[in-house]
């Protein structure tokens, strides 16, 4: 029987109750449901400490984000929506994976993510689940044949995950 893909779910906010976290979850089930094994790296929980290029040596809790990003097949993340864009806390979570840049590959290379934003409107949850199932789906292909064009693979998920009324 072949491995189960890992995909690991990064995000949430420093809420109690968040709504990213939320979003994360349920395409987290959507990859669960696709057949992968998840795992959750809730920003709240991991309480990381600020990257500092002059101390950057990983504490428990970054070398657990970079080495579970790093071993994964795929990704999903989600951030809610700060001032336009992405929160401090998850712009410091991607901050630390910056001590990937030295690995072979380098950082998260040529990995399939799923991005989700949580903001003021509203998201439809079976678009979360589909946009799991799809990360499932591109991380099987890629990991079955190296060829693969990674661009029009990604363009195509994107446009399923739209479709989805
Ligand atoms: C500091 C801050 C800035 C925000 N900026 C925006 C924004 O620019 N656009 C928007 O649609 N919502 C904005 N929001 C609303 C959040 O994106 C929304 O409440 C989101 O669900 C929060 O995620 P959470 O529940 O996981 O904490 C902002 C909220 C906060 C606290």
């Amino acid at each position: 029987m072949p491995r189960s893909l890992k995909i690991v779910g990064l995000g949430g906010s420093l809420a109690r109750s968040s709504k990213s976290r939320a979003a994360l979850e349920t395409a987290l089930a959507g990859a669960e449901t696709a057949g992968a094994e998840t795992q959750l790296l809730d920003i709240r929980l991991l309480d990381l400490p600020m990257y500092n290029p002059d101390d950057d040596e990983p504490t428990e809790a970054a070398a657990a984000l970079i080495e579970s990003c790093y071993a994964a097949d795929g990704l999903l993340w989600c951030s809610p929506m700060y001032q336009g864009t992405i929160s401090g806390a998850f712009k410091n979570a991607l901050d630390w994976l910056h001590v990937l840049g030295d690995r072979d590959p380098p950082f998260l290379h040529d990995k399939v993510i799923g991005l989700i934003s949580a903001a003021g409107g509203t998201q439809g949850l079976q678009e979360l689940e589909t946009l799991g199932e799809e990360v499932v789906r591109v991380a099987a292909r890629f990991a079955a044949d190296v060829s693969l064009h990674r661009q029009a693979e990604c363009v195509h998920a994107a446009e399923r995950v739209a479709t989805v009324a």
